[in-house]
């Protein structure tokens, strides 16, 4: 049984994307190794959010997690902040972290960019806190997207630094968890690229069944094939690409043939469509609603998880301690 570790941002809604690209695989995962989830709160801070927002943000994404199917009998569910270990192994961590090598760091370029009115030191040390969060718990594997590779690959770099400098084997080097043939990239329904939050094209697993219906219809599609066996525009694909998620192959096939013969008619495409994505949805939607509105079971669950993750970060940070020289008197 491997460590295995992911932390999310709490930035509001889940959508599809991030459902079928981790969520989905997650609730598999969590049977086959020890795992633990967290809420990145500490993280989210670089942006200062605004105190009552932030904490309706946690809770939601708390809510969306446990409605999704993480079960928190087997994996460790948890919030960063809730965890001081986290923050003083982020403290010694830094000492390692060299300013040049920070400020190289892509997201941090891009970050500075985007905000250059809030440029914090949170923010360009935003890779030794994550570093921090994986360590931490000697995580073996770490499923992270394309965005966060560099971040994991920094990761192993600390880690490595740290057991040289000190001549101790503290930090084991962490890889990326390959989900291989399950792992999926969601399209939008804009007619190009990935769906995503800040793309504005997402269909949440909070959206009811008229917002879905009404999100798919006005997906972006085109006059029609004109001759048999045509390739399709992205836009198309992306549609068949979500089709493929969601539904039976017997339909996809049913609707591959049509486009072939080009006998297609989207409008029955996207009704398709639309009934296979509620399908999927609607119950996670219910139970969100559920456990959004049950306040002490997702504190019982926060609080519990947060004592076993204490209990692993303790364990960790001793032999840190231990390692950089501080010594009990
Ligand atoms: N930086 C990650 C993101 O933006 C969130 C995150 C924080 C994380 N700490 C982590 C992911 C540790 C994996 C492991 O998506």
């Amino acid at each position: 049984m491997d460590i295995v570790l992911s932390g999310i941002r709490p930035t509001g809604e889940l959508h599809l994307g991030n459902y079928f690209g981790a969520l989905r695989n997650f609730t598999k995962m969590q049977y086959e190794n020890r795992c633990y989830f967290f809420i990145a709160d500490l993280h989210s801070l670089t942006t200062h959010p605004k105190p009552d927002d932030f904490h309706a943000n946690v809770s939601n994404v708390l809510a969306e997690y446990l409605a999704a199917g993480l079960d928190p009998e087997v994996a460790t569910i948890f919030v960063q902040s809730d965890i001081p270990e986290v923050s003083e192994l982020y403290v010694i961590l830094n000492m390692l972290a060299y300013k040049g090598e920070l400020e190289r760091t892509p997201s941090f370029k891009e970050k500075a960019r985007k905000h250059a009115d809030n440029i914090n030191a949170g923010l360009l040390t935003y890779p030794v806190l994550m570093a921090s969060d994986i360590l931490i718990h000697r995580a073996a594997k770490v499923p992270v997207g394309k965005d966060q590779e560099q971040h994991l690959e920094f990761t192993r770099l600390l880690a490595r630094r740290f057991n040289n400098m000190y001549g101790a084997e503290v930090f084991p080097e962490p890889t990326a968890y390959n989900f291989g043939n399950d792992l999926v990239k969601v399209p939008g329904l804009d007619g190009g690229g990935k769906m995503g939050k800040s793309e504005g094209n997402g269909i949440y697993l909070s959206d009811d069944e008229k917002t879905i219906r009404k999100k798919v219809m006005r997906a972006v599609t085109d006059s029609g094939p004109t001759e048999p066996n045509s390739p399709m525009p992205e836009p198309i694909q992306n549609i068949f690409t979500l089709l493929d998620i969601v539904s039976t192959s017997d339909t996809v096939q049913h609707f591959r043939d049509k486009y072939n013969s080009c006998e297609i008619r989207y409008g029955e495409l996207k009704k398709q469509l639309a009934d296979d994505i509620c399908k999927v949805t609607l119950p996670i939607r219910e139970r969100i609603l559920e456990l959004t509105a049950d306040k002490e079971y997702l504190g019982k669950v926060v609080r519990e998880g947060s004592v076993k993750a204490r209990e692993s970060a303790a364990a960790t940070l001793y032999e840190a301690r231990k390692a950089v020289g501080f010594r009990p008197f």
